[in-house]
């Protein structure tokens, strides 16, 4: 079911800066004067195959032939439109929620983590999840797991094999994972045999893997749509949730429950706004939340970055030099990993459903309409990004990312909750790599993407060699 593509150049012709675009909420009266975008016309079901196997060529190609907005027939109810004009993101991303609810509340993850989880709950009911798991993601708690990352960075990198290609997304994987166990559930290292801890451990990596597997794929496509689970996604869920249950009632037991930091321990002390606690459903609901939403997405970031620095030797050469010598080192690592989320967005479109018609540039679409951001075309903007396609971390070196123009995190309420925790997990990771390893490409080509469920991973895993720096 999967193919892989690679990530040519395809000049957009834009230049200078980026022309306004008036873009928001319209009467039906402004909306009836202005033209519906400009339809893909391919019968729908090559549209959705070419949209899930070969997005890139499938979007790049419409905004060459079509412009800058236009319409896909998709699997989603409605045919989505699709922009990449910063103007639009805006509009969106500061719409009030009742105007633009986010497409994720009808995303595969629905039946598997239930329609009341900060992914899939719209509304009010979404405002009421966020608030109460923002704060342990702030950037300040953040902090707080740095030097955990490290150690699991650390420990996982002298397992690795010298010498001989491997893989690094899987490698990457086993870190996240270990950093989710600890920083979500508090359970720290390896967990002893028999216990719901380690019970819990092994079923998340058993699925997280299996979730790979065409079959699981299969299943996931059987599982639009629904609100409950059904075929293997069901089974697969029932042996993962035996020992998330029993982790939350021991956890609720904890004598020392009020001193813990971990996310699963403040969901059980947190109260709602009518002093409600959670139920075990809806803390399970928020636990696997942020393992699917967090695991493979950081890993998979980490995996692209080092694709493209292993096939840039200047800007490898610059960071390896600047963690050496200590000198503009965070800046450099922060810039590399900016330019490694513009150039490789694991989640490379997201969307909201427009609840009233919209305007975008030039033209109106119809309430009701999955309005949708192409992550990966607005980061290849020649207007905004000077030779898109070159992978030069020096573009960010005392310059911020645009809200509206870098948006590997989206943006506005929906903005990713785990932000903060990407961003550092993926700081720590890199320095430690760069410290410790000399790392080269196995093969000069450009790895390809694959698009998996929501996600854009490279297609060898960002297959490398690895040797320990003398
Ligand atoms: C590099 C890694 C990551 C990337 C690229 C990423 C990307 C995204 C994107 C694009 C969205 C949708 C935003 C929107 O529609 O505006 C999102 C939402 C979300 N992410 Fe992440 N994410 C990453 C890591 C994480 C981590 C580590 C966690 C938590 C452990 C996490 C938890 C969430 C949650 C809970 C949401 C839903 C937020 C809401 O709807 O209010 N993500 N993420």
């Amino acid at each position: 079911m999967e193919a892989a593509e690679v990530l040519i150049p395809q000049p957009d012709g834009l230049v200078g800066e980026a022309p306004a675009s008036p873009a928001g909420p319209l009467d039906p009266d402004e909306a009836a004067r202005l033209p519906a975008p400009p339809t893909i016309e391919l019968p729908r079901l090559m549209q959705v195959l070419r949209f899930n196997q070969r997005q890139i060529q499938f979007v790049f190609r419409a905004r060459r032939e079509l412009g800058e907005v236009f319409r896909m027939r998709g699997i989603v109810a409605g045919a989505p439109v699709i922009t990449s004009h910063p103007d639009h993101v805006r509009s969106l991303f500061t719409a009030k929620p009742e105007l633009a609810p986010s497409l994720t509340g009808e995303s595969p993850l629905r039946p598997i983590v239930g329609p009341n989880s900060v992914l899939t709950a719209v509304g009010p009911r979404h405002m009421r999840q966020r608030k109460l798991l923002l704060p342990p993601f702030h950037g300040e708690a953040i902090e707080r797991y740095v030097e955990m990352i490290s150690d699991v960075a650390e420990r996982e990198i002298t397992r690795w094999p010298e010498g001989s290609p491997f893989s690094l997304a899987p490698r990457m994987q086993a870190i996240t994972l270990d950093v989710i166990m600890a920083g979500v559930f508090g359970i720290e290292g390896r967990p002893q045999r028999g216990t719901p801890e380690h019970g819990l451990r092994m079923a998340t990596k058993y699925l997280l893997a299996a979730s790979t597997w065409p079959l699981a794929q299969l299943a996931e496509l059987m599982n639009i749509g629904r609100d409950e689970p059904v075929g293997l996604t069901k089974s697969g869920l029932a042996l993962l949730d035996r020992p998330t249950y029993q982790v939350i009632a021991a956890r609720r037991r904890a004598r020392d429950l009020h001193e813990r930091r971990d996310i699963l321990s403040l969901l059980l002390l947190a109260r709602t706004e009518d002093g409600e606690e959670l139920t075990d459903k809806e803390v399970r609901d928020e636990l696997l939340t942020l393992v699917l939403a967090g695991h493979e997405t950081t890993a998979n970031s980490l995996a692209w970055i080092w694709e493209r620095l292993v096939r840039t030797p200047d800007a490898h050469e610059r960071l390896r030099e600047a963690v050496r010598a200590d000198e503009d080192a965070e800046a450099v690592i922060e810039a590399t990993i900016v330019e490694g989320m513009r150039s490789r967005p694991v989640i490379p479109i997201i969307g909201r459903r427009v609840t009233v018609p919209w305007r975008l540039g030039e033209y109106a679409v119809a309430a009701d309409t999955p309005v949708t951001m192409s992550i990966l075309l607005l980061h290849h903007r020649e207007d905004l990004y000077p030779q898109p396609f070159a992978f030069r971390p020096e573009r960010w070196l005392g310059r911020k990312p645009g809200t509206y123009e870098w948006i590997p995190f989206g943006g506005g309420i929906r903005r990713c909750l785990g932000a903060a925790l990407a961003m550092a997990e993926q700081r720590v990771v890199l320095e430690a790599m760069v410290r410790r390893l000399d790392i080269e490409a196995d093969d000069p080509e450009p790895e390809r993407a694959v698009h998996r469920n929501v996600t854009m991973i490279p297609a060898r895993g960002a297959h490398v060699v690895a040797r320990k720096r003398r």
